[in-house]
């Protein structure tokens, strides 16, 4: 393997994970996609006594947040104070360990925004345009394009939106639609002048090709790839402002009710809570920023790489001082939940919160299963049963178990008192073998492979397992008890290394370890002469980890699916011949497009292929999903039943599920199978 044995030498590093809107709580895809690896990295680097901040906050503005409070009759303000409340207190609990969690709503990210806004429109680095756009005449406020809707020009979807149809899936603007009417008022919108600040982003083509694709090749290919079709589709200027209430105010005379629009005033954030930081800690935020010698890297979702790889990097080089880019953009793509898309809407997810009040004291057991899976290349999936298996098959069995046999034996028969000796063969090899992991992790880490890393750093673990397991001092306690010294005083050694190295990926853990030894440095060494000098008692330590019952799997399952009336398994139908069975005619379908039937609450209306035709089929399980998350499913469709007449919609055929008593599932087919297949 090819080896970087150490960071290459920036003087400070400065690390941000996107900031989280404070409109609700964060799930375990959050996680999994950005603060998770982020905070494994950053850990990495303070290890290896590097100077770096780690820098997080509340994406407070943004339309969705004024919709939310809309709705709910209360203010932005109030939302984004309960939020940012929550999510703080969780990503604490679970250990992410930013250095700063700001807020985009206090005074000096406003400040940072509008001087920064400042600098860009005082150099021309704008251009203004004055455009008709809808406004909602009851709530006083234009429309966001996502919040009208009206009937689409090309198929008479009668709810199409205004950026989008998503029955013929046509790309549209709001003033296309016929009929539009407020998504707020229900009310119609009338048509309004409003003139916008805009960034001619392909000005930045040359800049971008350059420095992207030519000096970034080395990004990750899924990040790479985003970016390369999105400058090949070709660089439109944006839009940088918003006629809002709440946001960031412009800093121009004149610009009464007009915000900057949230994408350029969240990456902004980062800086200013660089400066909030800095302000505490007697540093200088331009060290972080504008010093060619600090490494920038940031941590997000795939939803987020456009904005970080094109439009914030553009916009720093048009600053007229000279900011930084970022020199590696690790973007990791979604991570779904229990066969489905994580959906906050249908309460599809797993909450940080509310997994950190029912698993007590166990941030390692998810932060380890999330490491394991995360969606570092492409989509991956977590489900509650394979969190059980990594848990008791690999950190219970593993990790766990070498730890407590070391601790036990060390009491059984030295009291805590860790025998001092020379190395026999047997531990020079396994010294050998722990120095090659220890290379490896630090090598994924640099490389942003996490899985990886935390993999090697399990291999010492199994390492600690086997060294007991073949040598088995229990039986040469009585015949060979100088022997068994030795092979205590490593097992010790292993333990302690395995304490080091898991700090990054389990620091409760490791810290639980490294206190039994009174291990009190930060370093990131497990050499002879780095860690021998700890190895002097143990105290007792009580197990590490504990198994997750199936009870507790089916808890959490349970709370995943909304509840049904109970009813229970159907005894078996009355036998059929097999020409009974062959007059079925089921079909490999693709769901193309999906809407809630008005009126009905269980109704969905799909527009299905079937390989022979397009056909409309209603079916009765909207109260589990919800029309965005199965567009594009493939499914098994029965043909040729006889069209019926559902709430005025003719509906041709019948999608089949999987039906129990809480759990209703698409029958599926694989992935490779073609709408039109037969089923038999
Ligand atoms: N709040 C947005 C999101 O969660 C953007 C975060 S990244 C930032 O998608 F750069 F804007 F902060
Ligand atoms: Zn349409």
């Amino acid at each position: 393997m090819q080896r970087s044995i150490f960071l290459e030498d920036y003087k400070t590093y400065t690390i941000t994970a996107a900031l989280p809107y404070a409109n609700g709580p964060l799930h375990i895809g959050h996680i999994a996609g950005s603060y998770l690896p982020a905070d494994i990295y950053v850990r990495y680097l303070r290890l290896e006594k590097k100077e770096v901040v780690f820098i997080c906050g509340s994406d407070e503005h943004g339309a969705a947040i004024t919709i939310k409070a809309l709705k709910e009759n209360t203010s932005p303000q109030k939302i984004v104070d309960q939020f940012h409340a929550i999510n703080k207190e969780s990503f604490e609990k679970f250990g992410i360990s930013f250095d700063v969690y700001h807020r985009t709503s206090s005074d000096l990210h406003h400040k940072t925004a509008q001087a920064f806004f400042k600098d860009l429109h005082s150099t021309g680095k704008f251009t203004k345009k004055t455009s008709k756009q809808y406004f909602d005449p009851k709530h006083q406020q234009f429309l966001a394009d996502r919040y009208i809707q009206g009937e689409c020009p090309k198929c008479e979807n009668p709810n199409a939106y205004g950026d989008q149809c998503e029955k013929c899936g046509s790309a549209l603007s709001p003033l296309e639609l016929k009929h539009p009417r407020s998504t707020l008022s229900d009310q119609k919108p009338e048509l309004k002048e409003t003139s916008h600040y805009y960034f001619p982003l392909n000005q930045y083509e040359a800049f971008l090709k350059e420095w992207v694709l030519n000096q970034n090749k080395d990004w990750k290919p899924n990040v790479y790839g985003q970016c390369k079709s999105w400058i090949d589709a070709g660089l439109k200027e944006r839009a940088m402002t918003r006629d809002l209430s709440w946001g960031v105010k412009l800093p121009l005379e004149n610009t009464e009710g007009k915000v900057m629009y949230v994408w350029l005033d969240a990456p902004i954030g980062y800086i200013s809570a660089t400066k909030h930081w800095a302000n505490q800690h007697n540093k200088n935020w331009r060290d972080y920023w504008q010093n060619p010698k600090s490494k920038l890297v940031h941590f997000l979702g795939k939803d987020n790489i456009v904005f970080h790889c094109i439009i914030f990097p553009s916009l720093l080089k048009a600053h007229s001082e000279n900011y930084n880019l970022p020199k590696a953009v690790p973007a990791n793509e979604f991570l779904n939940l229990e066969g489905d898309k994580i959906s906050t809407s249908r309460n599809h997810a797993v909450w940080l919160n509310e997994y950190l009040s029912d698993f007590k004291d166990k941030q390692d057991e998810l932060r380890y299963v999330l490491c394991s899976i995360a969606p570092q290349s492409k989509d991956s999936e977590f489900t509650w049963l394979d969190f059980q298996a990594r848990v008791n098959n690999e950190l219970v069995s593993i990790f766990g178990n070498f730890v407590n046999r070391t601790v036990v034996l060390t009491h059984k028969y030295y009291k805590g008192n860790i025998p001092n000796t020379s190395w026999g063969k047997d531990e020079q090899s396994a010294y050998e073998q722990l120095l090659e992991c220890a290379q490896e992790i630090k090598h994924y880490i640099e490389h942003y492979k996490f899985r990886e890393a935390q993999a090697a750093c399990m291999r010492v673990a199994r390492l600690g397992n086997k060294y007991l397991a073949d040598l088995e001092p229990w039986k040469l306690q009585k015949i060979d008890p100088e022997r068994v010294k030795q092979i205590m005083g490593f097992a010790n050694y292993l333990t302690l290394s395995l304490g080091i190295l898991s700090e990054p990926f389990l620091p409760f853990t490791a810290k639980k370890i490294k206190d039994a030894y009174g291990y009190n440095t930060q370093d990131y060494s497990i050499q002879k002469e780095n860690v021998t000098p700890f190895l002097t008692t143990l105290k007792k330590l009580d197990l590490l980890f504990e198994k997750i019952t199936d009870e507790q799997v089916e808890t959490q399952k349970a709370k995943l699916i909304p509840p049904k009336k109970t009813t229970n398994m159907p005894d078996q139908k009355e036998e059929i011949t097999f020409d009974d069975f062959l007059k079925i005619d089921v079909r490999v379908g693709k769901i193309l497009t999906a809407e809630k039937v008005e009126k009905a609450d269980k109704l969905l209306k799909l527009s299905v292929d079937v390989g022979l035709d397009t056909r409309t089929i209603v079916s009765g399980i909207a109260e589990y999903f919800s029309p965005e998350d199965i567009i594009g499913k493939l499914v098994c469709v029965v043909l040729n039943l006889a069209p019926r007449k559902i709430r005025g919609v003719e509906s041709k055929g019948m999608i089949l599920m999987a039906e129990s008593e809480n759990s209703l599932t698409f029958v599926s087919p694989r992935a490779d199978a073609l709408p039109g297949a037969e089923v038999r």
